[in-house]
């Protein structure tokens, strides 16, 4: 049973979610469309699920909504790039400062080599690189015969050398058994 829900939480800051939604949408790579977004905001609500950790979750679940949103401009360094696209719109809706930097924070980080700072960092992160497992990631790459090459290179080092959580090991594990079933049943149907 789920103690927090993150769709109250989205509901609560629609306006700032709302514009990230319409930035991702433009996306076409397939392993980064909303589709991504809508993985990863599923594997950190099972981590929450698990553990809180006592994190922020209002800057966790608007972090998610734009830790890509920079991709629509550049693939290298999109990560300080989003950081600073929610930033200036944090600024215009008057979020207090103090939250506006934690939400920074959360989001420069979660490239698969870089360590994250806070915990909504590392959740993030986390649920990030879980989503190389991600059922909608998968399906859109393989219905746009596209190549998942960066992955498939990352995949060995993800439960051991990437993941920062327990809870996420614990979580890949799941996942596996999920991606594997799926596979099975697109090469089986
Ligand atoms: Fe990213
Ligand atoms: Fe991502």
């Amino acid at each position: 049973m789920r103690n927090i829900n993150f769709l109250n939480i989205k509901n609560k800051h629609i306006k700032v979610i709302k514009v990230a939604i319409s930035q991702l949408k433009k996306i076409t790579d397939p392993e980064h469309c909303y589709g991504h977004t809508l993985d990863v905001l599923d594997f950190a609500q099972k981590i929450i699920d698990k553990n809180n950790y006592g994190a922020d979750l209002d800057c966790l679940v608007i972090s998610i909504f734009w830790h890509d949103v920079g991709r629509l401009h550049q693939d290298k360094g999109h990560e300080l790039l989003s950081s600073q696209l929610l930033e200036k719109v944090l600024k215009e809706e008057k979020y207090d400062k103090n939250f506006v930097k934690k939400c920074n924070n959360a989001i420069r980080f979660h490239k698969w080599n870089m360590k994250p700072k806070s915990i909504e960092g590392k959740i993030l992160k986390d649920a990030d690189k879980l989503a190389f497992l991600g059922i909608n990631r998968w399906k859109n790459c393989l219905k746009n015969d596209y190549k998942l090459n960066e992955i498939m290179k990352l995949l060995p080092n993800l439960k051991n050398k990437i993941l920062c959580l327990n809870e996420s090991k614990e979580l890949y594990d799941e996942a596996m058994i999920d991606l594997i079933k799926f596979l099975y049943n697109y090469v089986t149907k």
